[in-house]
């Protein structure tokens, strides 16, 4: 947990001035993987755990940022065109600043402290929580309101031009848009979000952290990315309505699929089926039909493990683990994939089980020391009183 007096404390001493202090959230899918950039349908939450800003506005256009988890400081000016992608975190900083002001945002310059507790690389989306919460921020102290899905979209372009990431709406858009105590349905083409109760029932939402870092994720992801769209190329000459693979149903997709090439055709199946498991799981969910849910959640896995590649042997491990145990309903990797963590939907009497065999098995089978954290659905970008 970030203490948020002493981060208050320590941008005074560093700014010599008072801060005001804004948080977004990071977040766990549930469900709905890799079909947000395919205009599909996710299942996230917001998490409890958050990138916390502490900043001051200034009076020229210069953004002074000091980030307590590198001990860095960085800077730069609005004023200045910027100098693109140097491959550190303040790409996440500038780059949402200088998306905001592409859309018309006119930004005061900012003293800036960043802390968070959103584990680095773990699937948990810490680059969208630092790029929302500053964003956020920057907007705040310079007081201009914006539509809360342009934000989201700002973020998104600062990941595509400065972080180099082609990804999908779903991060940033679930750490603006995120709700307590529920987990939100996206249709990631509209941005229509429907907000689904969570946690007030028997189950709980468990995080595992494989401790493998996803450092392959962001070229691969390109290429899934570009899979895809072959996809879509192809079953356009028979299905010339379709935008996306969104647009594909299951029986069509049976229908035409020994026209892809492999892997290709692998690439669009997970995509086809995942978008109907997750408007079944959200179903399930809102009805309080928890076993249904689960059963969902590990065909995910099975999906993304051998028709999309993206899983990896701790991620399958872990998975594995975790089905054994009585009182988990379901399991699976979250986020991108090649590392990070597996999200279980847990019965709450079972949770000291799971947790011990979780631990054991894992450590037995990899060596790794696990990570186990119980996620509650968070709201997304605010200020902190
Ligand atoms: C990353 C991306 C998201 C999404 C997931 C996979 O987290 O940032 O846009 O594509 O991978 O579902």
């Amino acid at each position: 947990m970030i203490d948020t007096r002493s981060l208050l404390d320590s941008f005074r001493r560093f700014y010599d001035r008072e801060a005001r202090l804004f948080r977004a959230p990071g977040r766990v899918n549930l469900i709905g993987e890799h079909t947000d950039y395919n205009e599909g349908f996710v299942l996230p939450m917001a998490i409890d755990r958050a990138t916390f800003v502490a900043g001051a506005a200034r009076d020229d256009r210069r953004v002074r940022v000091h980030s307590v988890n590198f001990d860095e400081s960085a800077e730069f000016n609005l004023d200045v065109e910027g100098r693109g992608r140097r491959g550190l975190w303040l790409d996440y900083v500038e780059g949402v600043a200088r998306e905001l002001e592409k859309r018309g945002a006119r930004l005061r310059g900012a003293d800036l402290m960043i802390s968070s507790d959103v584990p680095l690389g773990a699937g948990l989306s810490s680059s969208a929580a630092l790029e929302v919460s500053t964003g956020f921020a920057l907007l705040s102290l310079s007081d201009v309101a914006i539509n809360p899905k342009e934000l989201a979209l700002a973020a998104q372009a600062a990941e595509h031009n400065y972080v180099g990431a082609q990804v999908g709406i779903m991060d940033q858009f679930t750490a603006v848009m995120g709700k307590r105590g529920h987990a939100l349905l996206i249709d990631c083409r509209s941005l229509e979000t429907t907000q689904i109760p969570i946690g007030a029932s028997e189950v709980v939402v468990a995080i595992c952290d494989t401790r493998v870092k996803h450092e392959l994720a962001s070229s691969e992801y390109n290429t899934r990315r570009r899979e895809c769209e072959r996809g879509v190329e192809i079953l356009r000459e028979w299905l010339p309505q379709v935008r996306a693979l969104r647009d594909v149903s299951v029986e069509d997709f049976e229908r035409y699929e020994n026209h892809l090439p492999e892997p290709v055709r692998r690439r669009c199946r997970h995509i086809v089926t995942e978008d109907a498991r997750t408007l079944l799981a959200a179903e399930a969910l809102r009805d309080g039909r928890t076993e249904e849910m689960g059963r969902l959640m590990f065909l995910s896995h099975k999906s993304l493990r051998d028709d999309y590649e993206v899983s990896c042997a701790e991620l399958d491990t872990m998975v594995e683990i975790a089905s054994g145990v009585k009182g988990v309903m379901g399991a699976r990797m979250t986020g991108g994939g090649f590392g990070g963590c597996t999200v279980n939907l847990v019965l709450r009497a079972s949770l000291d089980e799971f947790q011990k065999e979780i631990e054991s098995g894992y450590k037995r089978a990899t060596k790794l020391d696990p990570f186990i954290y119980i996620a509650e659905a968070s709201d997304g970008a605010k200020e902190v009183s």
